[in-house]
């Protein structure tokens, strides 16, 4: 049996720190693809993605080959949206709900500020679980290393 680290991120933070464990613990990585890319520059970037957060989206994905059969370990990690997840997760949660039951489920967030530990509620209830077995939260990791999101990141793969 295996872990998964399935994530998406728009400009490179949260894929740094699944690289970072993926290195570390030696793991699968499914980056999620919408087919309809969000913008990634000024404004616009904040409008939709913004707005596709708020009305609880779940866009489309290019189509991902992972057998979840294989994995007894799931980390999610997704970029802090309007203080929730990032929509791309809705729609691998929405379509993997039954296989992803009784897994041991971590999770992981990127921000730039706050809204993380809502989102976490967020994500939870989408999953329907009590809890994580492991969480962990980064300030733009990529954009601003530190040190301290360096020792988030030892303690947190740790734990997985
Ligand atoms: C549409 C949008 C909404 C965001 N909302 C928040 C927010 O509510 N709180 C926060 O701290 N950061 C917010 N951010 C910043 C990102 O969560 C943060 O920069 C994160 O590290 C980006 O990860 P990525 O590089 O993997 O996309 C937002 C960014 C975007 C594009």
């Amino acid at each position: 049996m295996g872990k998964l680290v399935v994530f998406y991120s728009l400009e490179g933070n949260t894929e740094y720190i699944a690289d970072k464990i993926c290195e570390k613990i030696g793991c699968d990585k499914l980056k999620l693809i919408p087919k309809k890319a969000y913008k990634d520059k000024g404004f616009a970037k904040f409008l939709w993605g913004g707005k596709s957060a708020v009305m609880a989206e779940a866009p489309e994905l290019e189509p991902y080959d992972i057998d979840l059969d294989k994995i007894d370990e799931v980390i999610i990690g997704f970029p802090v949206w309007a203080s929730t997840i990032t929509p791309p997760i809705r729609t691998f949660v929405n379509e993997n709900k039954d296989k992803l039951t009784g897994k041991r489920i971590c999770v992981f967030a990127c921000q730039s500020g706050n809204g993380a530990p809502k989102a976490m509620d967020k994500l939870r209830e989408l999953l329907g679980i009590d809890a994580f077995a492991a969480d962990a939260v980064f300030i733009d990791p990529k954009a601003r290393p530190s040190e301290e999101n360096e020792n988030r990141l030892i303690e947190f793969t740790d734990k997985l």
